[in-house]
């Protein structure tokens, strides 16, 4: 037997088709049954009646949501059916049954974060997961494009990089390690090897408060570029997005839809001019448009990027933030010592900061400083200064959060709905 998708059926249009998936609703009399199935490729309704199966009635007549089965029948088109087609059974089997399955209508966010492992069947799940999917496709298609090659670092490591706080301690043997806060300190490595990297993998903090933007464990896309400066690194970031987000919008209008997303708004987006500024100018709209009078030398609070990107329908870079509050490893700006070359990009709609990074400081004195003030040993950097002892060379790079760029996308309200199991202070199972 060979089966179609949901989809290719219903390209088909007329005749025999044989199909898979579960019982997505099921309603009928005594005398016909309506079930509407569902595979990853879409819903069709199936049309049983009893004339055909008056020995299998009983079956078919207890058939419950979310049991799989497998059915041949005839395909036509039908304008009251909820897609369009309709499928009149002539042959099933039951593969798996399903009895009380536990998710109806109306339960509490709660009770589906319990049940994840079946929720993720949901047509909004099963739609985020989609996007998610393209969007990581489509970012490897980018970089390979680009001649980028794909570079993977170790989760378990001996430094942190983003500060000491966030950091999660793993006893290693009789050592003490930490997860991976960032791929960064070895892609910098790579560079001296490989020129220009790129990866997606698994990123972990300790991030101590409840927030609708933070997860305890969210997959970081990093890219590291040897000769790049920070406008070119930026302008990267800006490419990139882009690209993938306009794949999405092609490949994914219905799962755009149905999540309240006009893809056509999206593509307008990514044709348009995404604005840089600096630090000092976003103080300035702060101050003049939105009334908050934030003195230099501080990083840009929640509330300060939502306020800021109330001005903005499109993502913003900002760069050179105060030097002063920056990563040890952004290095002063010659032109205004007490700024970085570092960016942030951030997103319209209340989404915040999607992307950081900056171009690297090669002074060793400079980075040794800013560790030290930082309380760290800095003979755990020596492997790293030895990066800017044996030919250094200008390098840049960012990483951009997975869920975040998702979280965008699908005008989700909560980040923990763009990763499929999510992990933050309070969730962390199934
Ligand atoms: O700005 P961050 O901390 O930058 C770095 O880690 C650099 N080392 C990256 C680099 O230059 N290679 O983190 C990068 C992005 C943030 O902009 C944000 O989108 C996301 O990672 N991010 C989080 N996403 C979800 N939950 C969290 N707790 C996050 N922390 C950061
Ligand atoms: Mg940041």
């Amino acid at each position: 037997m060979t089966y179609s998708t949901i989809q290719e059926a219903m390209n088909q249009g007329e005749g025999q088709v044989s199909v898979r998936g579960w019982v997505h609703r099921e309603r009928g009399s005594n005398k016909i049954k309506f079930v509407v199935l569902r595979d990853p490729s879409n819903t069709i309704q199936c049309i049983l009646k009893r004339t055909d199966f008056e020995d299998k009635w009983e079956d078919i007549d207890h058939l419950q949501v979310e049991t799989s089965i497998t059915l041949t029948g005839n395909i036509k088109p039908e304008e009251r059916a909820p897609t369009g087609y309709e499928i009149n059974v002539t042959n099933y089997e039951i593969v798996g049954s399903s009895e009380n399955y536990p998710i109806t209508k109306d339960q509490s966010t709660e009770f589906l974060a319990d049940n994840r492992h079946l929720w993720l069947r949901s047509r909004k799940m099963t739609a985020i997961l989609k996007i998610r999917s393209t969007y990581v496709q489509a970012r490897d298609e980018f970089f390979k494009n680009k001649k980028f090659y794909r570079f993977d670092a170790p989760i378990l490591q001996p430094n942190q990089c983003e500060g000491g706080s966030t950091l999660f301690e793993v006893k290693f043997y009789q050592e003490k390690l930490f997860l991976a806060q960032t791929w960064q300190l070895y892609a910098e490595a790579a560079v001296f090897a490989l020129g220009k990297v790129y990866n997606m993998s698994p990123t972990f903090r300790a991030e101590k408060s409840r927030t609708s933007r933070h997860l305890s464990e969210f997959w970081m896309a990093e890219v590291e570029a040897a000769w790049y400066n920070l406008y070119d690194i930026s302008e990267l970031a800006k490419e990139e997005l882009k690209y993938c987000i306009k794949k999405v919008a092609e490949q994914n209008p219905e799962e755009l839809k149905l999540l309240e997303r006009d893809p056509e708004e999206l593509i307008k987006i990514t044709e348009t001019e995404w604005p840089t500024i600096k630090y000092r100018e976003a103080l300035k709209i702060l101050k003049e448009k939105c009334n908050l009078d934030v003195p230099f030398g501080k990083d840009l609070r929640t509330i300060e990027e939502e306020k800021l990107m109330e001005h903005f329908d499109v993502p913003v870079v900002v760069t050179n933030y105060p030097k002063e509050v920056m990563a040890f490893y952004k290095p002063k700006d010659p032109q205004n010592p007490d700024e970085a070359l570092c960016f942030d990009m951030l997103a319209p709609d209340g989404n915040g900061e999607i992307v950081g990074g900056s171009q690297r400081s090669t002074d060793i004195e400079e980075m040794k400083v800013a560790l030290e003030k930082e309380g760290e040993d800095i003979s755990n950097y020596s492997w790293y200064f030895d990066l800017r002892k044996y030919g250094s060379v200008p390098h840049s790079g960012y990483g951009i959060g997975v869920e975040r760029i998702i979280k965008w996308i699908c005008k989700l309200d909560n980040i923990k709905d763009a990763i499929p199991f999510p992990r933050n202070m309070e969730r962390f199972s199934p």
